[in-house]
Formats: C-alpha cells, structure tokens, sequence
C-alpha cells in the first residue's frame, strides 16, 4: 500500500500528464475526420472540454504536491508546448485552452504540507478521468473499428488510432492501480511499462517518417533508423517478461535510445515551428510525441520501489 502523500503526488503526476495527453488525442482524431463526419468531430470535441476541466482541477491541486520530477522531466508541458499550440490553432481554426499551459508553466513542485480533503479531490478526479478516458477508449475502438472494415476514412493512420486507444487503455490501468491503493513505480512490472513504452517510442519514429514531406530524405532514414531500434528493444523487453533474465541491460539501452529521440523530437518540433521543415504534422503533435518520450525517461530513470 502506497501512503496518502505518494497517492496524491502519484495521481497529480499521472494525471498531469495524461490528462493532456488525452485531450490532444480527441483534438487529432476531430482533424483527421472528413466534413462527412462532422458529428463525430463533435463528439470528440465535446471529450476535449470534459478533459480541459478535469486538467484545470488538477493543476488546481497539483500546486504545492506535483513532483518535482515530473515539472522538470517537461512531460506535462515543454518548452515549446504553448507556440505549438498557439500555431495548430491558427492553422485549424479550432480554439484551444492555452490558460491551461501557462497554470502549468508557473506550477511548483512539492512545498508544504497536503490536507486531507486534498485526498478526497484527487480521489475524485481519478474517477471522472477513469470514466471519461473510458469513453475515449470506446469512442477510438469504434472508429478504428470503422476504418479497419472500411465504413469510414480518416486523414490519419489506422495504426495511429491503435496507437492512442493503448495509451489509453494503459492509462486507465495506472489510475486503477492508484485507486487500488498501488504504486505504479514498482520495479515489478517495469519491464512491462518499457515493453509497452518502447513500442510507442518505435510507432512514433514511424509515424514522423511517414508524415515528413518526402524530401526530408534525412530525417525520415533517421526516423526509420529510431523505429528500427525501438522494434528490436520492444523484442527485447518482451522476452526479458518471459525469461528470468537480467533486465538491467535492456532497461539501460532503452534509456540511452529514448534520450537520443527525445533529441530528435525536441529538434523536429523546433524546426517544424520555425518553418524550417516541411511536413504534414501539426505543431502540436510534435510537442505531443516528444513530452512522451520526456515521461518514458522518467518511467526509466526513476522506479522508486
Ligand atoms: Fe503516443
């Protein structure tokens, strides 16, 4: 059983990070579909004001008990997140909450002492966001669903909407595991989360190769290059899950590969708010696959039990 205090800054910090993360998935899957289905771009549109007051709740809470790790690993916001949400929203025409990032930016880390209804609040923000990431998760297995059999097209990947239904599905499991009165920075089950982890960091690469412009030769054979080695770091964490075998090597590889994208990243979503690189990503995104990564450098360096 993990204490009241590591409850409350263990949601904070999942929550913070999620939440967002969460709530720019509804905004991409609304710029990926066709006028045809504007009523679904609604639908998701309506998620992202549900997720908007969760996350303004929680930054409400996370003053004086959010980690001071998670504030410096930059995951819930980077140094680029606001520009890049300045810009998508001057590109798309779709208004979004940059009150929100600047609350974050001006956050600081565990002061003073929590009181007890702090508890109960963050209690009942792990529920709405466990119901509300839920109905995400059925709204992205449906879609993928349709656009696997072929009743409906996006302007995205199918993989993509795989891609955020996992990291949903993976983050309800986390806030059941709060909820359960369980740490979620166990050393137990790290090889799973760098299984999983390692995976996502393999589909981004893949992603940014696909959704360079074409004559960004450089950049997507770097890109493929990230997804080939994250593919073969995924094989090697599952097979560390089945074998008694020393994971510390894997762990150790996956750190050092997942800094070098996070380089990348950081690098691709300056030169794609700059104009300096031409592709089809919006600026948020790139924000929004480098604060992952910034997250999965804290799952590595940090397991606490
Ligand atoms: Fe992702």
């Amino acid at each position: 059983m993990i204490t009241q205090r590591e409850f409350v800054t263990f949601s904070i910090d999942l929550n913070l990070f999620f939440l967002r993360i969460m709530k720019e998935h509804t905004l991409f899957l609304e710029l990926a579909l066709t006028p045809k289905d504007r009523a679904l771009g609604t639908e998701a549109s309506n998620m992202r004001a549900g997720f908007d007051r969760l996350l303004s709740e929680t930054i409400e809470v996370a003053n004086d008990n959010v980690s001071r790790e998670t504030l410096e690993s930059r995951q819930a916001v980077t140094q680029y997140t606001l520009e890049a949400e300045r810009l998508t929203s001057f590109f798309t025409g779709v208004p979004i909450n940059t009150t929100l990032t600047e609350r974050e930016m001006r956050l600081s880390p565990d002061g003073r002492g929590f009181e007890a209804s702090t508890v109960q609040r963050v209690e009942s923000i792990n529920m709405r966001a466990y119901q509300q990431t839920s109905a995400l998760a059925d709204f992205k297995a449906k879609l993928l669903n349709d656009v696997l059999s072929c009743k409906t097209f996006t302007n995205t990947y199918p993989l993509l909407i795989d891609h955020i239904l996992r990291e949903a599905r993976f983050y309800m499991q986390r806030l059941y595991m709060l909820m359960q009165g369980e740490t979620i920075h166990g050393r137990e089950d790290l090889i799973d989360r760098e299984a999983f982890w390692n995976r996502i960091m393999a589909e981004h690469s893949k992603f940014i190769a696909g959704l360079l412009d074409p004559t960004e030769e450089a950049l997507i054979d770097k890109a493929r290059t990230f997804g080939r080695e994250f593919d073969a770091l995924t094989a090697e964490a599952i097979q560390a899950q089945t074998q008694t075998r020393e994971i510390g090597a894997v762990t150790a590889e996956s750190l050092r590969q997942t800094r070098q994208l996070r380089d990348f990243k950081a690098a691709g979503t300056e030169g794609i708010i700059d104009c300096k690189i031409r592709s089809i990503i919006v600026p948020l995104l790139a924000d929004h696959v480098l604060r992952e990564a910034n997250h999965y450098i804290t799952v590595l360096e940090t397991p606490r039990a």
